[in-house]
């Protein structure tokens, strides 16, 4: 069944090259299960963007979540008092959310904060953000900066921060960044091992 399936993503995709991959992969996704059975050799393996998953909450229930892009609703979902797990993150009224929201949207993809949200509560239960940085170096090149990762506490250990950290480097890949960098306590350093990073040099920091 699978020999007759439908036919090549490149073909359908080059036509559009100036539209977002994501945007397109979310359209074709459905209809794109490729085997080319008379010409192995076009066989192509797409995979959908991470974005929708299922995992075990703390009360044993199977849910599924999605990863989707921070959205200005979102102020009235906890998705400031979850950054305060974090580090401070005074209440914000929703006129300084929206002035902080649109200078980040300006940035356009060069800044990205992905949320999950729990479909039962409505609340926000993890966030992480990326930045990237375009260099001259190396070609004019791109770092990924990974910052602000965080589980809400009554769901961390369900592999929800793996999967915020890994869509946010799938979204630095998919940019053409050679590299994703984040700082972190030494703590974390087996949780980030854990999703493919290495130790690399010394942080520096001065607080104003
Ligand atoms: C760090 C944090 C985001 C991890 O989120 P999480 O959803 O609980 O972590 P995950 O379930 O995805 O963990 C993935 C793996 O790392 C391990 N891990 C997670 N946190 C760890 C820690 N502090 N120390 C050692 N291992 C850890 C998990 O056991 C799991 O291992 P497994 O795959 O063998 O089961 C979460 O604990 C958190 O929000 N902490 C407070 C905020 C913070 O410090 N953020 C990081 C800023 S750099």
């Amino acid at each position: 069944m699978q020999n007759s399936i439908i036919l090549i993503s490149c073909i359908l995709t080059g036509p559009f090259a100036t539209i977002n991959k994501h945007q397109i992969f979310r359209v074709l996704m459905p209809l794109l299960h490729i085997t080319c059975a008379s010409f192995p050799a076009l066989t192509i393996k797409i995979m959908a963007p991470k974005t929708l998953f299922e995992a075990e909450k703390t009360n044993g229930h199977k849910t599924e979540f999605k990863i989707r892009q921070l959205e200005i609703s979102d102020h009235a979902k906890g998705f400031t008092e979850l950054l305060g797990q974090l580090s401070q993150c005074p209440s914000l009224s929703q006129s300084e959310f929206e002035a902080r929201f649109a200078d980040l949207v300006a940035l356009g993809d060069d800044h990205h904060i992905a949320v999950v949200e729990d479909p039962t509560s409505g609340r926000i239960i993890a966030t992480g953000s990326i930045f990237i940085e375009k260099k001259f170096l190396r070609g004019c090149s791109s770092v990924g900066h990974i910052e602000d990762v965080v589980v809400d506490k009554a769901t961390r250990g369900g592999h929800l921060g793996q999967r915020i950290v890994n869509y946010l480097i799938d979204r630095a890949k998919a940019v053409g960044c050679y590299k994703v960098i984040l700082d972190c306590t030494p703590e974390l350093r087996v949780f980030y091992e854990k999703c493919g990073f290495v130790e690399k040099n010394v942080q520096m920091a001065l607080y104003f």
